[in-house]
């Protein structure tokens, strides 16, 4: 069943009391205003233009190639730090609207761009991006913020899905097999044929709730939140970005969400980076 997301504006993300809520398991949905849609989407697309054809946003793409030019993509923003560069200018845009103001207490991670081909779910090799699991999991703060923006409008066909009920309940998993060092050297999530642990749930689950999200609005979410990737059965390559945030704060004082079941070792935050 889709989700019924409640609505908040950007920057109320810094106030303390919404982001307990979000620690409290509220997933919000987030309009972004039009001038800093403009501001990020023509910028980015012209990036992945370099790597894909033009009207890329409507075609389908095999799930080999998809990982090939992304990973070209990835690999040639991340060197220039274009990606970095585009993406914590729309975060500075859209977490403080002053921009006199400090933004040195928000940490965040390199902004991601996914691509999901209607075919993944049928590759071997992409299988582990359809586990169940908490981004707790992978050693990400239980302070951290998610923000999922896709690049197209997108529905229950080409959507992820969130179990909200297993906010509060414990999971059985393998997270304790996750070592982050481990993992870095073996090349992290961009790399495929990474064999390291890619930590799920050991149990059956139950439910799950997709959700609709139109251009230029977001979803914001604790990374302690219980998620996985559906089947794209749409017609086309779903795209999105997605941001990962920690207040410096709440690091400090703990407030984050109450870990239930994570046995995860290492901090992915050490490595994030003040927005520049
Ligand atoms: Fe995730």
């Amino acid at each position: 069943m889709p989700i019924n997301f409640s609505e908040i504006g950007w920057r109320d993300l810094n106030e303390r009391s919404l982001r307990k809520e979000i620690f409290h398991g509220r997933i919000f949905h987030i309009q972004v205003h039009p001038e800093i849609v403009r501001s990020l989407f023509p910028e980015l697309q012209k990036n992945l233009s370099l790597f894909f054809p033009d009207n890329f946003l409507n075609l389908r793409f095999s799930s080999q190639t998809t990982h090939t030019l992304l990973s070209r993509f990835r690999e040639t923003m991340h060197s220039k730090g274009t990606l970095k560069t585009i993406g914590h200018s729309f975060l500075k845009k859209v977490l403080i609207e002053n921009h006199s103001q400090t933004t040195n207490h928000i940490l965040a991670d390199l902004p991601r761009v996914r691509s999901l081909s209607p075919e993944s779910h049928l590759d071997e090799k992409a299988k582990k991006a359809f586990y169940a699991h908490r981004d707790t999991w992978y050693a990400n703060s239980p302070s951290q913020i998610n923000l999922w923006i896709p690049l197209h409008p997108i529905d229950p066909s080409n959507s992820f899905v969130f179990f909200p009920e297993y906010f509060q309940r414990s999971v059985l998993n393998d997270s304790a097999e996750f070592k982050l060092g481990e993992f870095i050297h073996s090349g992290g999530f961009q790399n495929s044929l990474n064999t390291n642990s890619f930590p799920t749930t050991q149990e059956i689950i139950c439910g799950g709730d997709s959700f609709y999200c139109d251009t230029g609005e977001a979803i914001v979410f604790s990374a302690h939140h219980l998620h996985t990737t559906s089947p794209n059965v749409s017609l086309k390559n779903r795209w999105s970005m997605e941001f990962r945030i920690v207040y410096s704060e709440d690091r400090e004082q703990g407030l984050e969400a109450f870990e239930l079941d994570n046995m995860s070792s290492g901090d992915f935050t050490e490595s994030f980076s003040e927005l520049i």
